[in-house]
């Protein structure tokens, strides 16, 4: 791990899900689903309300069994190894703190359980009190803290007696938006300090891209792709993934054909060429493109660049960037994301350039 002291000697897990299902009657929450987690990585499992992220947490957790499949960790078949003997740390929706005991208490209480002594227990409270920024406040019940005080405190008292694992789920949907951002640093910082392997929980797109090692993106209780944040954005295997983490533009391609070691495709009147990606040539593809890696004109583009006419339809302003919204002759609409500081302002009705460089477009199957 990077940087800092060590927790203690807290020895972070692997963990293999193989094959594990969870059927609730007839329904699948989830299906199939094998997932390596390594030592000491910060996992995000990402998707849609519903699609088996927390269910998946809960038979990590060992809170609920799974249908079909094992769980390994470090060697050794958990599968029906209970909550309690796994002792990971968890930071749960809904996982209250103890509203009668103080910050102390609160983060001494796994401490207590697991029987140590009174000088170890003041020892590590005082360490994590200081961790997690809330030197000062140790005497006071949680009523009388901020959200995310609140959180720090649950943060603390997981991590406190070192886990191997430590699950989130969700722990930051109710702070609103720069508090949340402040927390997510808060783990980051937390994960490299203590080296623990993080499972964390989300719907949000940008959380999990801000803070994973790598993302697991589900959907309908499936995994549909796992790895780091810059390769699941950049070069997502479907549109499910390629959608669910940001805005993408889709251009229908005809007559697919190879050109040397890459892919090129016609789009109204133009060629468009890209890297050749995936082994898809003879099936119906889309040239998928996020806004931010296009850009407008209105004079001449290099060679190394795809090009297509599109008319300006309107602009939308977010500060430091714009979104452009245009149209092509035939109707595919594009949305084109620029530095507020690099445009021009562009009247409505204007017809332009939109081009990008070859390797930031990528094929997408149809109707994936
Ligand atoms: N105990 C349960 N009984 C019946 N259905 C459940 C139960 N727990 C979860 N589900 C269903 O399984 C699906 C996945 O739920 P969940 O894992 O909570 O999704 P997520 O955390 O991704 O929002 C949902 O459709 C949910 O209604
Ligand atoms: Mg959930």
């Amino acid at each position: 791990m990077p940087q800092s002291t060590q927790l203690g000697d807290s020895k972070a897990a692997e963990i293999k899900a193989v094959s594990i299902g969870k059927t609730f009657g007839a329904f699948h929450a989830l299906r199939n689903l094998s997932l390596d987690i390594a030592r000491g990585e910060f996992l995000t499992l990402l998707g849609p309300s519903g699609s088996g992220k927390t269910t998946f947490l809960m038979i990590l957790a060992g809170f609920t069994a799974p249908t079909t499949g094992r769980l390994v960790m470090d060697g050794e078949d958990i599968t029906d190894v209970p909550a309690e003997d796994r002792s990971y740390g968890m930071v749960f929706q809904g996982y209250a703190l103890f509203p009668h005991l103080t910050v102390e208490q609160n983060i001494a209480f796994p401490l207590k359980v697991r029987g140590r002594s009174s000088a170890d227990i003041k020892r590590k409270v005082g360490e994590m009190v200081a961790r997690v920024g809330l030197s000062g406040h140790e005497k006071k019940l949680p009523a009388k803290l901020s959200g995310g005080q609140q959180q720090r405190v649950a943060l603390a008292r997981a991590l406190v007696f070192e886990p191997s694992v430590l699950l989130l789920d969700e722990p930051f949907s109710a702070l609103d938006k720069n508090l949340r951002e402040m927390m997510q640093q808060e783990v980051k910082r937390l994960h490299q300090e203590t080296g623990t392997t993080f499972v964390f929980v989300t719907h949000d797109q940008s959380e999990a891209l801000a803070l994973s090692s790598r993302v697991a993106i589900f959907n309908h209780g499936e995994l549909l792709q796992v790895g780091k944040p810059q390769d699941v954005y950049e070069r997502p295997g479907n549109r499910f993934v390629a959608e669910f983490l940001g805005e993408i533009n889709l251009l229908p391609l005809d007559a697919l054909r190879l050109e040397g070691d890459r892919a090129a495709g016609q789009f109204e009147e133009r060629t468009i060429v890209l890297n050749r990606t995936m082994p898809m040539i003879g099936s119906d593809a889309v040239a998928a493109i996020r806004p931010e890696h296009m850009t407008i004109g209105t004079g001449q583009h290099s060679a190394d660049r795809n090009a297509i006419t599109c008319r300006v339809e309107g602009a939308t302003y977010f500060g430091a960037s714009t979104k452009y919204h245009l149209r092509t002759r035939t109707g595919t609409s594009l949305a084109v994301s620029m530095p507020t500081a690099a445009t021009l302002l562009i009247a409505p009705q204007t017809d332009v350039w939109v081009s990008w460089p070859v390797h930031q477009g990528f094929l997408l199957p149809v109707g994936s």
